[in-house]
């Protein structure tokens, strides 16, 4: 369960990244959030995790108060968060593999680490969170060598190597072309119905936003203006989450699969 009562956050240059947020997120629920650039969509995702420190309020994530929680608290509640990016963050010159183990370092022994060997449960893992997404015949393939696609699935797998309660997700399909996009969306979306991680995912296109939302938040200026079920997100419900009409730009364009 994740409680945001009242949460604020204020950037050290003074900008109000969240001005009073009160949301709960139960467990296994997978939540789009929408809004404009700006509106502090990222932020939001950030708190969760504590990437970005809660200046007023109260958030529990897992059971953890983020505002003033200290560096211990934070490791221990970064081992059962996992986030991916638009930017997939992989380590490219390195195999599949060692990329996915990267997902158990926080369970890994220093030495263990330090030489790079694998517990034989921890390479169990990383293969069976390759067959999830997919791609584990790419296990001994460069990272640098896939396509955007396969390398957003791996990055999936290396947050489901850590087997976390609460996935995060910033912008993961913003990079894939549109079939690509959809691809790894339904990924996402069996991994949450499957596994029952809790997920938040921001994103830009509001029919991605529909049809893979259980719950859409809409954001305006650090502030939740919508949140509702994907039946309840209208056209109009949008216009108004954006502050203008709709535009060609706000939907993905169709195509074929290119993964
Ligand atoms: N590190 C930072 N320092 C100062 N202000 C920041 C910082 N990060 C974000 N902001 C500001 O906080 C507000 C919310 O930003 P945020 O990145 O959360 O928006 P967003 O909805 O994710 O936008 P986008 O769609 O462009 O990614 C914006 O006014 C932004 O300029
Ligand atoms: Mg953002």
């Amino acid at each position: 369960m994740i409680r945001f009562d009242a949460v604020e956050v204020r950037y050290p240059n003074g900008t109000v990244g969240l001005d009073g947020i009160t949301l709960d997120i139960p467990d296994g629920q997978f939540v789009v959030v929408v809004g404009l650039s700006g509106a502090g969509k990222s932020t939001l995702i950030r708190t969760v995790n504590g990437l970005v420190p809660v200046s007023g309020g109260s958030l529990l994530v897992d059971g953890t108060e983020l505002r003033g929680a200290g560096r211990r608290e934070l490791r221990a509640l970064r081992a059962r968060v996992g986030m991916i990016f638009q930017s997939f963050n992989l380590v490219a010159r390195t195999t599949v593999m060692q990329n996915v183990l990267i997902g158990r370092l926080h369970a890994t022994g220093f030495w263990r680490s330090l030489f790079g060997i694998p517990k034989p449960e921890d390479t169990e893992r990383a293969f069976r969170a390759l067959e999830r997404v997919g791609i584990v015949e790419k296990a001994y393939t460069r990272a640098s060598q896939l396509s955007g696609g396969q390398q957003q699935r791996v990055a999936i797998a290396r947050v489901l190597a850590q087997e976390p309660a609460v996935l995060l997700a910033d912008e993961p399909v913003a990079s894939l072309d549109p079939p690509t996009a959809n691809l790894v969306m339904r990924d996402l979306q069996r991994i949450n119905r499957e596994l029952g991680i809790t997920t938040i995912v921001n994103l830009h296109f509001l029919d991605l936003a529909r049809t893979y939302g259980d719950r859409i938040i809409g954001m305006r200026a650090g502030r939740v203006v919508f949140d509702g079920g994907a039946e309840d997100a209208t056209d109009e419900v949008f216009e108004r989450i954006y502050g203008r009409s709709l535009t060609a730009g706000d939907v993905l364009p169709a195509g074929e699969p290119g993964a």
